[in-house]
């Protein structure tokens, strides 16, 4: 038996995999194809924080960690053969699906990037759950990190899955609907629908964490060696805003906010994010069974805190003073066709109790980025035209 970690190379999926590894005695198998390490390549940027290779990432596991049960397939989960093999070869008693073109604004490029976008994400989640269900695996517990983007920018709380839909007087409850704004994430809203399915079909007990914007540098486990660090971007494409905003303050540029900037949008950090995937596939500590090992299919908000935009590019400006940067603010006027004062409501009550609340806040994860990013500053400062979107080096 072991436990898959696909999308192990990832932002998220490496931090992941190091936590599981230290939780189960199981082997980790650790799947990715390298395809972010090329995008972000292909858009002239690259991670602030240098990364390892994936061999040097599992001997300093071994070695800094004395984590020996992690090995690395790589394979591209669109092909299903590969998948077959995985399966047949490994066993999984947990899969967490965390493998994905996880950028809107890339998705949005062209055509082609679109397509490539949905049939990437949408085969690899349909291999999984086809894969397990012919291979007879189908108590295999799935976990995959869909998005809270699924819920789009609704008028009322946001709750922590379905809706209740009113017709002609009747009422019943429904799965949320796809309002996702971009061709990526409805790629997860196709997924959503599609793991709902498998599991009324196969009965393979799902877990949909719907996850949030993640901010951070690292978790305990990555901040052990240099070789251990997890990926950081910055670029228009493939940093989230408060990473974006964060490189902007290291390289000295003010931060833009468009309009008012008083949309609130869903964060979490990278350690709530990381800690409740690892306790969904193997418990919260080395002696625990997984805490919420589900027969059924649930829906999890991995959310800590709704955070209007500007409150995202204050915090960083206060932060800054401690590390002698000298940041300011700007109001532009907004280019988007947006509600800048939509005041997002998300439940995250399940998730709450999943990871025993809280553990970083905004701030404390702000002044983690900042800290780190200085020592970057070079990189950051050498790619800084890349803020903004711009001609992508694979078109010229
Ligand atoms: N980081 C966030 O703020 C955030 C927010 C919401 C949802 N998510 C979701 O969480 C997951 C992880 O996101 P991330 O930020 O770590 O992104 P990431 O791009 O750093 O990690 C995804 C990994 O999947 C791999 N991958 C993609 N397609 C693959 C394929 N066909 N075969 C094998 N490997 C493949 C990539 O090479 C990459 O290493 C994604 O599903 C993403 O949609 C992330």
């Amino acid at each position: 038996m072991s436990v898959i970690v696909t999308g192990a190379d990832g932002y998220l999926g490496w931090p992941t995999a190091l936590r599981i590894a230290d939780r189960t005695d199981e082997r980790v198998v650790l799947v990715d194809n390298g395809g972010r390490r090329e995008w972000v390549e292909s858009v002239g940027s690259t991670s602030a924080v240098p990364i390892a290779s994936m061999e040097d990432r599992l001997a300093a596991a071994e070695e800094e960690l004395g984590l020996a049960n992690l090995s690395y397939v790589e394979a591209d989960l669109t092909d299903r053969a590969a998948i077959d093999q995985l399966l047949s070869v490994h066993e999984p008693d947990t899969i967490v699906h965390a493998a994905a073109q996880p950028s809107a604004p890339y998705s949005q490029i062209n055509g082609e990037r679109a397509n490539f976008t949905q049939h990437n994400n949408m085969q690899a989640t349909r291999n999984l759950v086809w894969g397990l269900e012919e291979a007879g695996m189908t108590d295999t517990h799935l976990i995959e990190t869909t998005t809270t983007g699924v819920y789009g920018a609704p008028e009322f709380p946001i709750p922590e899955g379905g809706a209740v839909m009113e017709n002609d007087g009747d009422r019943d409850d429904v799965p949320f609907p796809a309002m996702a704004g971009s061709w990526y994430h409805l790629t997860k809203s196709h997924d959503a629908a599609n793991l709902r399915l498998a599991h009324d079909q196969f009965g393979i007990p799902i877990s949909d964490v719907r996850t949030a914007i993640t901010y951070g540098t690292g978790t305990e486990e990555t901040e052990a060696h240099p070789d251990l660090a997890t990926r950081f971007d910055f670029d228009y494409y493939f940093g989230v805003v408060a990473h974006r905003f964060c490189a902007q303050a290291v390289a000295g540029y003010p931060m833009t906010v468009y309009g008012k900037g008083e949309q609130r949008k869903p964060f979490i950090a990278l350690e709530d994010a990381v800690e409740g995937l690892a306790r969904l596939a193997v418990g919260a500590d080395a002696d625990d069974d997984p805490a919420e090992r589900p027969d059924d299919h649930v829906v999890y908000n991995q959310v800590t805190r709704a955070i209007s935009i500007v409150e995202v590019a204050q915090t960083i400006a206060d932060v800054s003073g401690e590390f002698d940067l000298d940041v300011a603010v700007e109001h532009f006027e907004n280019p988007r066709d947006e509600d800048e004062t939509h005041k997002m409501e998300i439940e995250n009550d399940r998730y709450a109790d999943l990871i025993g609340g809280q553990s970083t806040d905004y701030e404390e994860g702000v002044r983690q980025i900042l800290g780190d990013l200085v020592e970057y500053q070079d990189t950051v400062a050498a790619h800084e035209d890349r803020f903004l979107p711009g001609v992508l080096t694979d078109d010229e």
